[in-house]
C-alpha cells in the first residue's frame, strides 16, 4: 500500500475539499491511502504528490472524477433509518396531497416534486418508488416527479441501472418486497422496470449553484452534510431554501440537526421523526 506523507496529506484533503466539499479530518490517512491506491496504480503514479500534479495538469477532469468516486462514501441502504419513510408515507405524503386537492382544479392531475439530494446508489429513491407504489396512487390522479442526484458519477450510474447484489438488497428490503420490485438478474435483483421509470438521475455537486430546478415539494438531504464544513453545511441549506416551495418538507439523517446550521426551517415532531419546513 502506498503511504502518505503529513505534507502531502493536507494537500490532498485541501485538493478533496476543493473539489467536492468533503472534509477530512487528521486520522483518516489510512481512508485516503487505501481509496487512492489504486489510482496511483492505474495512472503509474508512486507517490501521492505524483498523483496530486496530475490531477491538477488533468484538463479534461477524469482524474478529478475518479478521485471524488473513490473517497464519496456511498454507504446507503434501502428503507435507511426507517422512521423519515413512515413519517412520508403517514404524514407528508397524505399531507400534501390533501392541501394540493383543496387547491387544485377539478380533475387535474396533482403535482408532486421530491428530490433525494444525496442519492448514492439510488437505495433511497427506490424506497420511496416502493412506499409510492404502496399508497395507490393512480397515475392519472398524481403526477409524481422523482429526481435523485450525487456528485459520484460511479453511484449515478448505478443508481439509474437499478442492480443490487445480494447483499446490498437484503439491507433493509422483506423477501416480500424483493420479490414484488425486483427482478432476479444473475446473483443480483434489478428493480423492475415500472418503479425504475418513476425516478430520474443525475450528477450534481451540491456545492455548485443549483441552477435550473423547478422546486422540490419534498426534499432528503439525508447523512450527506456531515461531510462539509459548518460554511458549507449553512450554504448548501440556503440553496435547498431556494428551491423548495414555501409549505415544503425538508429531511435530514437522523444524526444531523439544523439547529446553530441556519434560521431558515424551523423543525417539527411528529411520532419519532423530525422534518425541517421553511419558516413563514
Ligand atoms: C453516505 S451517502 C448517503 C446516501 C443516502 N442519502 C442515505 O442517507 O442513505 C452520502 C452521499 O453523498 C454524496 N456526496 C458527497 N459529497 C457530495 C457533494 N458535494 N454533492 C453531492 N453529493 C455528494 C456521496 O457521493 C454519497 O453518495
Amino acid at each position: 500500500m502506498y503511504k502518505i506523507t503529513p505534507e502531502e496529506y493536507n494537500v490532498f484533503t485541501r485538493y478533496i475539499l476543493e473539489i467536492s466539499g468533503i472534509t477530512l479530518d487528521q486520522g483518516k490517512e489510512y481512508l485516503v491511502e487505501t481509496r487512492l491506491g489504486p489510482i496511483l496504480d492505474d495512472m503509474s503514479c508512486t507517490t501521492f504528490s505524483e498523483l496530486y500534479y496530475k490531477c491538477r495538469s488533468d484538463k479534461t477532469g477524469a482524474v478529478e472524477k475518479r478521485i471524488i468516486d473513490a473517497i464519496a462514501t456511498n454507504e446507503t441502504y434501502f428503507f435507511r433509518d426507517i422512521a423519515p419513510f413512515e413519517l412520508l408515507q403517514h404524514k407528508i405524503i397524505p399531507d400534501l396531497i390533501d392541501k394540493r386537492k383543496a387547491l387544485a382544479p377539478p380533475d387535474t392531475p396533482i403535482k408532486i416534486r421530491i428530490w433525494s439530494a444525496a442519492a448514492a446508489t439510488g437505495q433511497e429513491v427506490y424506497s420511496i418508488t416502493i412506499l409510492l407504489k404502496e399508497l395507490y396512487l393512480h397515475p392519472d390522479k398524481y403526477n409524481i416527479t422523482l429526481i435523485g442526484t450525487d456528485i459520484s458519477g460511479q453511484a449515478i450510474a448505478r443508481a439509474s441501472y437499478g442492480r443490487y447484489n445480494k447483499f446490498e438488497i437484503s439491507r433493509g428490503l422483506s423477501a416480500a418486497r424483493i420479490k414484488q420490485y425486483f427482478d432476479p438478474d444473475g446473483d443480483g435483483w434489478k428493480i423492475k422496470d415500472e418503479l425504475r421509470v418513476m425516478a430520474s438521475f443525475q450528477k450534481i455537486n451540491l456545492l455548485k449553484p443549483l441552477i435550473g430546478f423547478e422546486k422540490f415539494d419534498i426534499i432528503l438531504c439525508r447523512n450527506v452534510a456531515i461531510y462539509f464544513t459548518q460554511k458549507e453545511r449553512q450554504r448548501l441549506y440556503n440553496k435547498i431554501a431556494d428551491v423548495l416551495v414555501p409549505d415544503g418538507y425538508l429531511l435530514i439523517g437522523s444524526t444531523e440537526s439544523l439547529t446553530n446550521e441556519t434560521p431558515l426551517f424551523a423543525p417539527h415532531k411528529y411520532l419519532k421523526s423530525i422534518f425541517y419546513q421553511p419558516k413563514q
